[in-house]
């Protein structure tokens, strides 16, 4: 592969991500970069809806988001799987538990992403799978600030598991052992069909392809 991408000495990759993906793409885009240090990168990070007005728009070379629109004009590609979790602060008492039930989890406030975001739209769908409802007490644009605010106390929240690392790591929050969860989503590279993509953004593709895993053990942990 790196042969292939030796050719690629120079120009710009304008990549957007999803607000989710932002987490692991830099480790991603940290070793394109020192493979191919003269490429120009330019990243954006929005949510789900923004990123296909973005493509829509024909504003961008790429985009890492959840899985496309069945009906769109876009071409994606899965590299790596996206588990979302449900988390609680490390005092809560469902922590203690094992496969907590779904009708327990739907007692509890939620503290949940905004319509728009890619994680609140597969938590929508698991729900009427599942047939529960899911109150969300209390609603937020930002992963980081729905960490902040399940750790402060105001209720339970979900997550892609790969927005976790360090809070995991640092005790701040705990993943509750709930039955039927992870909900298991996937990444995607997409682009508009048809679309001539630039030397540089072709390399990144294979690129996240071919290294997603390798580059960021911890996704793959993640999944385990
Ligand atoms: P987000 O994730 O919009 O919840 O940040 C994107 C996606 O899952 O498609």
């Amino acid at each position: 592969v790196v042969a292939r991408l030796k050719g690629v000495s120079r120009g710009s990759l304008h990549v957007a991500v999803a607000t989710t993906a932002n987490y692991f793409i830099t480790h991603l885009l940290a070793a394109f970069h020192r493979e191919f240090p003269e490429v120009a990168i330019n990243l954006s990070v929005t949510n789900r809806q923004g990123l296909l007005q973005q493509l829509q728009e024909n504003r961008i070379d790429m985009v890492v988001m959840g899985e496309p629109p069945a009906e769109s004009s876009l071409v994606g590609e899965a590299f790596m799987e996206n588990p979302l979790v449900v988390i609680a602060p490390p005092d809560h008492p469902l922590t203690q538990r094992k496969r907590i039930p779904l009708k327990t989890i739907a007692r509890e406030p939620f503290v949940v992403r905004e319509e728009g975001s890619g994680t609140r739209a597969a938590m929508t769908r698991f729900a009427r799978r599942h047939q529960i409802q899911i109150t969300p007490a209390i609603v937020m644009t930002s992963n980081e600030a729905i960490k902040q605010a399940v750790s402060a106390g105001l209720g339970l929240g979900l997550v892609s598991a790969h927005t976790l690392e360090l809070d995991l790591y640092a005790k701040r929050l705990q993943i509750l052992n709930v039955a039927h969860f992870p909900i298991v989503r996937h990444w995607y590279i997409v682009h508009r069909e048809g679309k001539r993509l630039s030397p540089a953004a072709d390399a990144f593709r294979s690129f996240l392809v071919d290294n997603a895993d390798s580059v960021w053990p911890a996704a793959a942990e993640a999944q385990a």
